[in-house]
């Protein structure tokens, strides 16, 4: 069995998924935000030709200068970043993604090259073209940017609910995925609703408008608010699309979802709520500051809404095929035979510091299997969790990963490794000295071999809802 290595990058204190996680969330914002601007401008854009309003006219032209200067240059920064930083984490997830998907990356790409060109030639011609024309800019232009996030939401999607695929293997069984439709049209109502919040507050920069001007043109944008009311439908759609125990994981399995999603809701509600009453009904008039007060809150949300998204795969990057940590269920009896790391051929960067061969082996050990989720010290820090451990109770936690945490992938090791592991974790808790003689753990690698040949190699979720054989380990 040839199992795949790839160099890994350092990140410090910060865990790996929380650097794609931020730049993530960020692109993610302004991506939907670059759809739904490109909808409401050709409504607006409808309104100047067909009602012959200036104003909506004037405003296109305001608030597509935002849109150019925001989502194109910083939605294609934080676009290339994520690929760069998505690659150095998890290549191989990112290896089976293009692998699988080419030709959707390939018709993805067209579309966004399409999404450019019709973007980039309103943006120079607006001022000299007639209205029909800078309506067909504008549509070519939302048409195009909508189903860029067509496709990438199957691929997005099919991480989480691979469905049909995982047996058959056939790219649109993928791509047309049990979530796939949920959370496409959840997405474009969040966008719709992003771009409404931006533009109140282009509304409100806009120079020389009157008030009565600035309500009219918000009271326009207020209607892209209203298919808010589809979201809590939307929601419940999509949460009965994913796996059972991810949304146990939401439902309180992890304190840390439920946070994120209850904040996503949160927010979603305020929008919602303070748009009900001012912004359809028409009572309010929205200043810069509430409105950028509502955009913050959007991007809140969608903070919320992607943390969970992610959170929630876990073990899995490509549920039941591949582990966070890049091993796939297949190889994992394959690694406890022959070890995890003998065949890694990547050098520890800071091997001078760690005194002892089996410390090295256990800084091999964690930076394959546990490095994605962990660091030593800081975000989710092991040092953290198990500070106050006796030494058994970490070998037997460990050897039951699935155990301790079903969303951790199995321990995918040998007995030595894992001895390896537990000592350099122990190191480090006694405050990484110099010089390190193996401590005396009390448990024999017979007896770590039987905690691993107990719980096996199935992942944690699989355990989760059947009964005991032998009432546990210990
Ligand atoms: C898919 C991501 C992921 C991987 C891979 C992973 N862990 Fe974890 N682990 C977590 C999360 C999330 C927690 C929960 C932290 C919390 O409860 O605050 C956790 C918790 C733990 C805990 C504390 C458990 C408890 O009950 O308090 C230990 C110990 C631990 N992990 C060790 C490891 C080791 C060792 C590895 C590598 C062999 C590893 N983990 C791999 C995500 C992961």
């Amino acid at each position: 069995m040839d199992v795949p290595y790839y160099p890994t990058h350092e990140f410090g204190p910060l865990m790996k998924g929380l650097i794609i996680g931020g730049i993530g969330i960020v692109h993610v914002f302004l991506a939907q935000f670059a759809i739904g601007g490109g909808l409401l401008m050709c409504y607006f854009q409808w309104l100047a030709g067909s009602r012959g309003s200036q104003l909506a006219r004037q405003f296109v032209d305001g608030y597509f200068k935002v849109l150019v200067l925001i989502s194109f240059v910083v939605g294609a920064v934080t676009g290339v970043g994520l690929w760069l930083t998505s690659i150095q984490i998890s290549p191989r997830t990112i290896g089976i993604m293009v692998d699988e998907f080419h030709w959707v990356w390939a018709t993805e790409w067209t579309f966004f090259c399409l999404e450019i060109v019709a973007g980039y030639s309103f943006y120079r011609y607006s001022r000299i073209l007639n209205d029909r024309n800078r309506l067909f800019l504008l549509a070519t232009y939302s048409a195009a940017a909508w189903f860029s996030l067509f496709w990438i939401n199957g691929i997005l999607s099919w991480q989480l609910t691979p469905g049909e695929w995982v047996a058959e293997r056939n790219v649109w069984a993928g791509f047309f995925n049990p979530s796939f439709l949920p959370s496409l049209i959840f997405r474009t109502v969040t966008s719709m609703v992003i771009a409404a919040l931006v533009a109140c507050i282009v509304i409100n920069l806009i120079p020389d408008l009157s008030r009565s001007q600035r309500e009219k043109l918000i009271a326009k944008a207020g209607h892209f608010t209203a298919p808010m009311v589809l979201m809590p439908l939307l929601g419940i759609w999509y949460m009965a699309s994913i796996p059972a125990d991810s949304r146990q994981w939401i439902m309180g399995g992890s304190v840390a979802m439920t946070m994120f999603f209850a904040l996503g809701i949160g927010c979603s509600l305020l929008i919602g709520g303070y748009a009900l009453f001012s912004l359809l009904r028409g009572g309010l008039y929205i200043n810069v500051a509430t409105a950028t007060l509502l955009c913050l809150l959007g991007f809140l949300a969608t903070a919320g809404g992607e943390f969970v998204r992610e959170g929630v795969r876990k073990p899995y990057t490509i549920r039941t095929v591949l582990y966070s940590n890049s091993v796939t269920p297949d190889e994992l009896a394959y690694l406890r035979r022959v070890g995890s790391v003998t065949n890694d051929p990547y050098p520890l960067l800071s091997s001078d510091e760690i005194p002892t061969d089996q410390l090295q082996l256990g800084a091999k050990v964690f930076r394959f299997q546990c490095s994605v989720c962990h660091t030593v010290q800081g975000a989710n820090g092991l040092t953290h969790l198990t500070g106050t451990w006796t030494p058994m109770q970490l070998r037997l936690n460990v050897a039951q990963l699935q155990r301790t945490k079903p969303f951790m992938p199995p321990f995918a090791g040998t007995p030595e490794e894992l001895e390896a592991l537990a000592q350099w974790i122990e190191w480090h808790n006694s405050g990484s000295m110099d010089d390190w003689s193996a401590a005396d753990s009390g448990a024999s690698l017979t007896q770590i071999a039987s905690w691993l040949d107990e719980v096996g190699t199935r992942p944690g979720i699989d355990l989760m809802n059947e009964p005991r054989v032998s009432g546990g380990a210990q």
